[in-house]
């Protein structure tokens, strides 16, 4: 059985057990809570209820298990910037654990994510299994598909009903570090550095050029960093600019750095990563910035 309070209930325990430290000073950017909480979560005197929707289900990106394939057998430390509900991250840490990846996994979010209980689905293969529920809400059905929610104790009501398992259980702990508050405040990573950062829709999606930065600055040397960005907004318009000139001045010269400009995301390799020594390889005379019109092929030209 599980349902909001048994959810909450385990959220408080990872917090005792130092798993999840959360900011007593955040307050969420106007307009992000509602379609990104997936769980009922209250900020100063503002209550933001729970709902699964398009914008917090979104599959881990296939340019990330492809990576990981660089970092077999190795230690792995794995931010995620805005996970929403969680469930890219549980198939990262499953992947990672299948390809004998030892990932050591930071997120940072305005709401926690049960660490015991992962949302094994997607939206994708949600959206199908609960659209009779009396409880769904179609928002729009339009070009960009069907935009819908739900709220979280439904699908819990749902999953106890039909004996389906669509929150799991996990006896470890499948995220091990999670700060509660904005990505901007001072000092939630000191000096820390990552491996893999991954950010869909989150921070890095937003108006603001600093939590680029920011994140960027916690990319260890042999890092890469994986974000979707917003084409309105400048960071976004940076990063198109980018792919046009073959340079993004946020990012140094000799990182490798490869952007998608139809589908809005961008791979930033730090000079001693694995994915900057297949460019090298592969394409010696290669500018900073590289225009790729579809990443995942590009992707798998460079491994080819
Ligand atoms: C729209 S949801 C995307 C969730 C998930 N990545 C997906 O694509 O399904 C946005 C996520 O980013 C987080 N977020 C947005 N801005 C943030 C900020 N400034 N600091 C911390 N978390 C932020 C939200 O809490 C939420 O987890």
């Amino acid at each position: 059985m599980i349902n909001t309070e048994i959810y909450l209930a385990d959220i408080r325990k990872a917090s005792r057990k130092g798993l999840i430290r959360i900011s007593d000073t955040y307050e969420p950017e106007p307009g992000v809570m509602p379609f990104s909480n997936h769980i009922d979560w209250k900020v100063g005197t503002a209550v933001y209820p729970g709902v699964l929707s398009f914008t917090n289900t979104r599959p881990l990106y296939a340019a990330i298990p492809r990576i990981l394939n660089y970092y077999r057998n190795s230690d792995v430390r794995y931010l995620e910037l805005g996970p929403g509900a969680g469930n890219a991250l549980f198939e990262f840490s499953e992947i990672a654990r299948q390809r004998g990846v030892a990932a050591q996994i930071f997120t940072v979010s305005y709401t926690p994510v049960n660490p015991f209980a992962p949302l094994l689905l997607s939206g994708d293969e949600l959206f199908p299994m609960l659209s009779d529920n009396p409880d769904m809400v179609i928002v729009e059905t339009g070009a960009q598909g069907c935009l819908w929610r739900i709220q979280t104790e439904a699908v819990f009501r749902f999953q106890n009903e039909k004996g389906l398992l669509i929150f799991g259980e996990s006896p470890e702990a499948f995220i091990h570090h999670q700060y509660i508050g904005d990505f901007c405040e001072e000092g939630i990573f000191n000096s820390q550095q990552f491996d893999i950062i991954y950010d869909m829709h989150g921070p890095l999606h937003r108006r603001q050029i600093e939590p680029i930065a920011s994140a960027y600055a916690h990319l260890s040397d042999s890092g890469v960093m994986f974000f979707v960005f917003n084409a309105k907004y400048p960071p976004g318009r940076m990063m198109l600019e980018g792919a046009r000139r073959g340079a993004i001045p946020l990012f140094r010269a000799s990182d490798a750095v490869v952007v998608d400009p139809g589908a809005h995301c961008a791979l930033v390799a730090r000079e001693h990563s694995p994915l900057a020594a297949r460019f090298e390889a592969k394409y010696p005379q290669r500018p900073q910035t590289v225009a790729a019109s579809h990443m995942m092929e590009f992707l798998r030209w460079l491994d080819g």
